[in-house]
């Protein structure tokens, strides 16, 4: 994909005009100097070839739910220190990205330490260049094997994967600035009220096909939309992450771990609406057990307007993304201070960004949602750093490479990554809004 100039010119001028922006001009303090500036990605999104991985058998079966395979993806297993570099160019201090627990344990309790060093070698390459690394440990993919024992319906998952916590952090804890457990476990489940209808479906029949190829009773993906019963997956993803932040602790006691939730910035449109409700169901059982974290991930896409009788369309004038969804700046905002009232406990925002190709959306929304944060911040909640999603264009699961949320293009042929403006939005914003000294 090629910016084009009318592109170009117009996050130009956002940024330019950042400067002057009456929210910014408001700001009383700059961000903390020991704020974490970063860019994020996951391990199955961009690494390619994860072939023991349960997405790469769903991709690659007859029904597929996928648009297509991620095959290469952005080549990142081979190319990461040239992704390294473009966090870097961007004058950001820390990079996001995930273990493949596929790679490290291809076969249950085969661990290799080829593929542990490969990631401790990412570890290593980003304190070279002074970034503070953010591992999450799994990032929705899981070993074939895993699901091929159904997943997190299995009653041994919490167990299974705290000893690949235990396993990876032996190896790889030491570098690690902040460790993130799981990726958006709250959704599991619950996602097929949220995504467009069909999609469970498809889900449900490609998951039949791999049990039947695999002669399993049930295949249960990290990512299924489908989910035969909710509420135990629920209990063993909070399971797995008590056991497997215990499984990290153990080795390095001060290394602070959390887990990623979803969020929406969800809000009372009339009075008696669904609005808490839906926060029982989506978020607060995971940020009570956050409460005994070290900080809680936020990764916030949207707002939702909450009516009594369920979510309401957005404003006819509203920005929307890929999906029609409304781009709301102070959302993330939003779902950080409720995230922090509930939790009780320091933020990282691990994710925030939108799909969309018209990059001047991502050029706005990124110094607008950042001037909000900070107003939250100055008004006491402790957030201690904010990660775009994404560094690059991936593989954006069952829509395939169709949905752009990168900072940079990608070539799936030549693996060249170039900056959007955005990108360039986001390096002058840290610029401007860092302490320095
Ligand atoms: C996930 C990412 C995904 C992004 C955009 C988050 O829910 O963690 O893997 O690509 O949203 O949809």
């Amino acid at each position: 994909m090629q910016i084009d100039r009318r592109t170009f010119v117009a996050a130009t001028a956002a940024s330019l005009g950042m400067a002057a922006s009456p929210a910014l001009a408001g700001l009383s303090k700059p961000f903390p100097k020991d704020f974490i500036w970063g860019a994020a990605t996951a391990g199955h999104q961009v690494e390619g070839n994860n072939i023991n991985a349960d997405c790469w058998l769903l991709e690659n079966l007859k029904p597929t739910a996928y648009a297509e395979p991620s095959g290469d993806a952005a080549n990142s297993f081979e190319l990461w220190r040239r992704d390294l570099d473009l966090v870097t160019n961007l004058g950001l201090n820390s990079y996001r990205f995930s273990l493949e627990w596929a790679r490290i344990e291809p076969e249950p309790g085969m661990f290799s330490f080829a593929m542990l060093d490969h990631y401790k070698a990412m570890i290593d390459g980003c304190r070279a260049i002074g970034l503070r690394p953010i591992v999450t440990f799994n990032h929705f993919t899981t070993p074939i094997w895993f699901a091929a024992r159904g997943g997190w319906m299995n009653p041994d998952a919490p167990q299974l994967f705290a000893r690949f916590c235990d396993k990876a952090a032996r190896h790889l804890a030491a570098g690690i600035d902040h460790a993130t457990t799981l990726n958006e476990p709250n959704l599991a489940g619950l996602l097929q009220s949220l995504l467009p209808g069909g999609l469970l479906d498809a889900d449900k029949a490609m998951a039949a096909a791999a049990a039947a190829k695999l002669g399993v009773p049930l295949f249960l993906a990290g990512n299924a939309i489908y989910q035969p019963d909710p509420a135990k997956v629920q209990a063993n993803l909070q399971a797995g992450h008590t056991a497997g932040k215990a499984a990290i602790k153990a080795v390095r006691g001060d290394l602070p771990v959390g887990v990623s939730l979803a969020m929406l910035d969800d809000q009372e449109a009339e009075p008696g609406s669904l609005r808490d409700a839906t926060r029982e169901k989506l978020y607060n059982s995971w940020l009570r057990l956050a409460r005994a974290d070290d900080f809680v991930g936020v990764q916030n896409y949207e707002r939702a307007l909450w009516g009594r009788h369920g979510k309401l369309d957005p404003p006819a004038n509203a920005r929307r993304n890929i999906m029609g969804s409304e781009v709301y700046a102070p959302s993330l905002a939003g779902a950080v201070r409720y995230a922090y009232e509930v939790a009780k406990v320091p933020v990282i925002v691990t994710e925030h960004g939108v799909g969309s190709d018209d990059d001047t959306i991502r050029a706005w929304l990124i110094p607008e949602a950042l001037n909000h944060l900070k107003a939250a911040m100055d008004d006491g909640v402790p957030v201690k750093g904010y990660c775009h999603w994404s560094l690059i264009d991936n593989f954006e699961w069952g829509f395939g490479y169709k949905f752009h949320y990168g900072l940079h293009t990608l070539d799936r042929q030549t693996f060249e990554r170039r900056a959007k403006p955005s990108a360039l939005v986001y390096r002058d914003f840290v610029r401007a809004n860092t302490a320095r000294g």
